[in-house]
């Protein structure tokens, strides 16, 4: 392996250096050694890192531990190694990898006791003179870290053990809180020099070289990266594939937190970071890191744009049970970061990462500024290209480029290459790279392309970390990300369709970030057979009056306790609260939270009334009553007389005329609520813009004062109703509205103009007249989908 830049902590050095000369035995223990990312990646590393080091005096012992059994494990382990073969013409491994996988062992982790075991292994079986060091390698569920590394210390302190390391994979806490927590709980038992929090974007091989590069070209790049001449850096993270197969854990994470919030702003790190004296003073450059990661600036919400592969709600549908959250995850994001110092003031860091784009690419592009200005001979010239732009770009993985590698503009100036890479004539199948002819550029690439996690188990054997996240660094991390991750948590994501996100072109707005063009409107119509929401953003208003767009579980959660708060208000100053609810299935769900989540509900000074309801017997099925009566009221201590059904069966009739049934209930809302006016009304909307028993075609004249009526409706096998009319409904304190299904999208569409107001509408009818009204639509309505 060519040397790179070393950066080891001191202590370390100094222990493996004396012992230089005498036998190590190395025990590393893959806990979860039979996963995915381990199939993957982690037991070809070892097998690497075994055929480099390896020798009489230093020896290795590998175990996959997990909790399956013996035999299970035996085989799963079986198949891994065997999958694992050395790169074609390498003697040398072909020759060592019989000794590999003779010491390499699946060993069961699941009580304390097995933790023991294997430890006591560990200090007896070499004899007393070899030093050993132990390693763990937690390829796991991070919310097993606790447990795990609880057992690790409590059963593998021994002393004859001369270093312990544990290794940690993302996601390092969900937010602020939560890393912090994660980091406290490990450093109980853990040295910090001993956690080592892999993010292997940093083991890349062009990750690697981007200090080297810094440091070979010091004095021009010093120069040039700086506001003056520096117009912006772009920090870019492409994918082709999608989220297929792990919606559950992308519902959680999204793609802020999983390569943002890590990978990409370590890179801008990286990238931006003052340059130390001495590049192989590992102590020097994290300070330096962190002294920049203090001055990122926390990103703004409107700093941060949104979206959403078309298909990815469909996904969700087929995986897991709830879908509400995926409506929101983002699957492409852009932010702009700045950076508050003298060399980066002004200078905008966009972000970008997404799923299912148009090419896969990850790259750190830093675009200069135009200092020159053509004058004459600027039409002819027979490239397509000029020589602009100017740019200085690592390609960390993947892209126009045949291999990761460092460019730079002919046109900005010619570098010198670090020893650890080579130059090579650009060849390229695409006729422009990042904007400009192939040949425009300088091109180098590293001497040997290591994978990252081969160059991940690399450093941490030879304790280099600089593929490790420090606690310190990785807390800064959440600094920058954490309130904007939780401000722009009900943001709605633009759809885009997959392999062709063309509606993503965004702009930099002075210091936001704003989405070129009308967003879906421009590509109306149906899209890969979904609908595209109007509806791309969340407003606080709708129909000019409060919105409340949440997942149905959140948004029941709000409208519950905004109606338990209505109702302490109400008693508080009056001693009884007045509330009428409308039939129909929706407001079950919201009963069922109101029951679960409010056992001190003031149901004692609780008043039940009816918004509506159907000309049938309170013990018929379609009887709304029946309903309020069975999913709430049986279940409360409301008292007897509290209790207000509308009397649709009066005298052995059901809501005939001249039994005035309509009458009665206006008598008894006369007389039990001052001025008529109710503390809160609960209405729901139909698909064709009902409301109460209002159907469409219901007129009302100004004269008529009635407050309560018979309506009747042609749909819903034309039953007869009753209803509360709008001169009631407007006069009451808080009237909300409860919107839930997809199937409700296309009604709000229709009245989300506010000057809409008509008798196809009667919703539009509604319109408190001192009172208050909020809308609570849920996330499947609002989008449609
Ligand atoms: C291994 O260590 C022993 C004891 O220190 C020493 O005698 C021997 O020469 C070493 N072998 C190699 C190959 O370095
Ligand atoms: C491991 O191998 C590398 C490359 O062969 C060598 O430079 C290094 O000294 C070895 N380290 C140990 C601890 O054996
Ligand atoms: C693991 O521990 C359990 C509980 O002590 C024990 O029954 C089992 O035999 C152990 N397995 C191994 C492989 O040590
Ligand atoms: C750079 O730092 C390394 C590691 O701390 C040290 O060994 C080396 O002597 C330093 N070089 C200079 C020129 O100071
Ligand atoms: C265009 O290309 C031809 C042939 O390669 C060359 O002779 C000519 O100078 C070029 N013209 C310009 C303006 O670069
Ligand atoms: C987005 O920008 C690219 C590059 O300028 C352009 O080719 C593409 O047409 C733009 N997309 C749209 C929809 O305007
Ligand atoms: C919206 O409401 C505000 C106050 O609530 C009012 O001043 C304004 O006129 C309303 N706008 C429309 C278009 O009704
Ligand atoms: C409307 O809501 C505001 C704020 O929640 C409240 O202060 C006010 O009393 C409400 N108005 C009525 C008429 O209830």
């Amino acid at each position: 392996m060519v040397p790179l830049l070393l950066c080891s902590l001191l202590f370390l050095n100094v222990l493996y250096e004396s012992k230089s000369q005498a036998a190590q035995h190395t025990n590393f223990v893959i806990v979860g050694g039979t996963g995915d990312l381990a199939r993957k990646y982690l037991w070809g590393s070892a097998l690497r890192l075994f055929v480099e080091n390896f020798s009489e005096n230093n020896t290795f012992s590998f175990y996959a531990g997990a909790r399956v059994s013996q035999t299970d494990g035996d085989k799963a382990l079986n198949d891994i190694l065997n999958s694992n073969k050395c790169d074609s013409n390498d003697p040398k491994c072909e020759k060592l990898r019989p000794k590999f996988l003779e010491n390499a062992k699946y060993v069961v982790l699941k009580y304390d006791e097995n933790y023991t075991n294997l430890c006591n292994t560990f200090r007896t079986e070499k004899g007393p003179e070899i030093t050993i060091h132990q390693i763990f390698y937690l390829s796991i569920p991070s919310s097993a870290y606790q447990s795990v590394t609880h057992n690790i210390h409590s059963n593998c302190r021994h002393e004859k053990i001369s270093s312990t390391k544990v290794v940690l994979e993302k996601p390092f806490g969900l937010d602020k809180e939560s890393a912090a927590k994660q980091a406290e709980v490990i450093s109980e038992h853990f040295h910090d020099d001993e956690v080592h929090r892999v993010d292997h974007y940093l083991a890349k091989s062009v990750s690697k070289q981007i200090l080297n590069f810094r440091a070979k070209n010091r004095e021009i790049l010093d120069e040039l990266l700086n506001g003056q001449f520096v117009d912006r850096i772009e920090i870019v993270m492409k994918e082709r594939i999608g989220n297929k197969g792990r919606i559950d854990f992308y519902d959680q994470t999204g793609v802020v937190r999983d390569v943002m919030q890590n990978h990409l702003t370590e890179l801008l790190a990286l990238v931006a970071m003052e340059l130390p004296v001495n590049i192989s003073d590992c102590k020097m450059i994290e300070d330096y890191k962190l002294h920049l990661l203090r001055q990122v600036k926390p990103v703004s919400s409107d700093a941060l744009l949104f979206g959403q592969y078309a298909k990815y709600v469909e996904e969700a549908k087929d995986e897991i049970k709830n879908i509400d959250q995926s409506h929101l995850t983002p699957t492409f994001a852009a932010a702009l970061l700045q950076i508050n110092n003298p060399r980066w003031r002004g200078v905008p860091f966009i972000l970008t990462s997404g799923k299912h784009m148009d090419e896969r690419t990850s790259h750190v592009r830093i675009l200069f500024r135009e200092k020159e200005f053509c004058v004459s001979g600027c039409a002819d010239g027979n490239s397509t290209f000029t020589k602009y732009p100017r740019q200085l770009i690592f390609q960390i993985g993947h892209g126009p480029v045949p291999s990761a590698g460092i460019l730079v503009s002919k046109s900005l100036f010619n570098p010198s290459w670090p020893s650890s890479m080579k130059e090579l004539p650009m060849t390229s199948k695409d006729s422009a790279i990042h904007g400009q002819s192939p040949g425009d550029f300088h091109y180098a690439v590293p001497v040997v392309d290591t994978q990252a996690y081969t160059m991940v188990i690399h450093d941490l054997y030879h304790n280099n970390r600089e593929s490790f996240v420090t606690t310190a660094r990785m807390l800064l991390l959440w600094e920058i990300w954490d309130n904007v991750i939780k401000e722009t948590s009900l943001t709605v994501p633009r759809l885009y369709k997959e392999f062709s996100p063309v509606n993503l072109n965004f702009t930099v707005d002075g210091l936001k970030l704003r989405y070129l063009g009308q967003g879906q409107s421009e590509y109306s119509g149906k899209f890969d057979g979904l609908e595209m929401p109007n509806f791309a953003v969340i407003p606080p208003l709708f129909r000019n009056k409060t919105l409340f767009c949440k997942p149905l579980k959140d948004l029941v959660k709000v409208l519950a306790t905004y109606i338990f708060k209505t109702a302490e208000n109400a008693i508080k100053e009056r001693n009884i609260f007045h509330i009428a609810f409308s039939g129909g299935n929706t407001p079950v769900i919201l009963f069922k939270e109101l029951l679960g989540s409010f056992p001190l509900f003031p149901w004692e000074q609780t008043h039940i009334w009816q918004v509506d309801e159907r000309c049938v017997s309170q013990k018929h099925e379609n009887s709304n009553f029946l309903s309020l009566h069975d999913n709430l009221i049986k279940f409360t201590n409301i008292p007897y007389f509290n209790i207000h059904p509308m009397p649709v069966s009066f005298a052995g009739k059901i809501c005939a005329h001249e039994s005035k049934g309509d009458n009665l209930y206006e008598d008894m809302i006369n007389h039990l609520i001052p001025a008529q006016v109710f503390d809160l009304i609960l209405l729901g909307l139909g698909t064709d813009g009902h409301t109460a028993s209002l159907f469409p075609g219901y007129t009302h004249s100004k004269k008529d004062k009635r407050l309560v009526a018979l309506t009747k409706s042609k749909a819903d096998g034309n039953f007869d109703r009753m209803s509360l009319l709008p001169p009631l409904i407007n006069n009451a304190r808080e009237v909300t509205v409860l919107v839930t299904t997809k199937e409700k999208h296309s009604i709000l569409q229709k009245i989300s103009d506010i000057q809409t107001r008509n008798k196809q509408y009667p919703i539009t009818y509604v319109s408190p007249v001192s009172g208050n009204m909020s809308w609570f639509i849920d996330i499947e309505a609002w989008l449609g989908q």
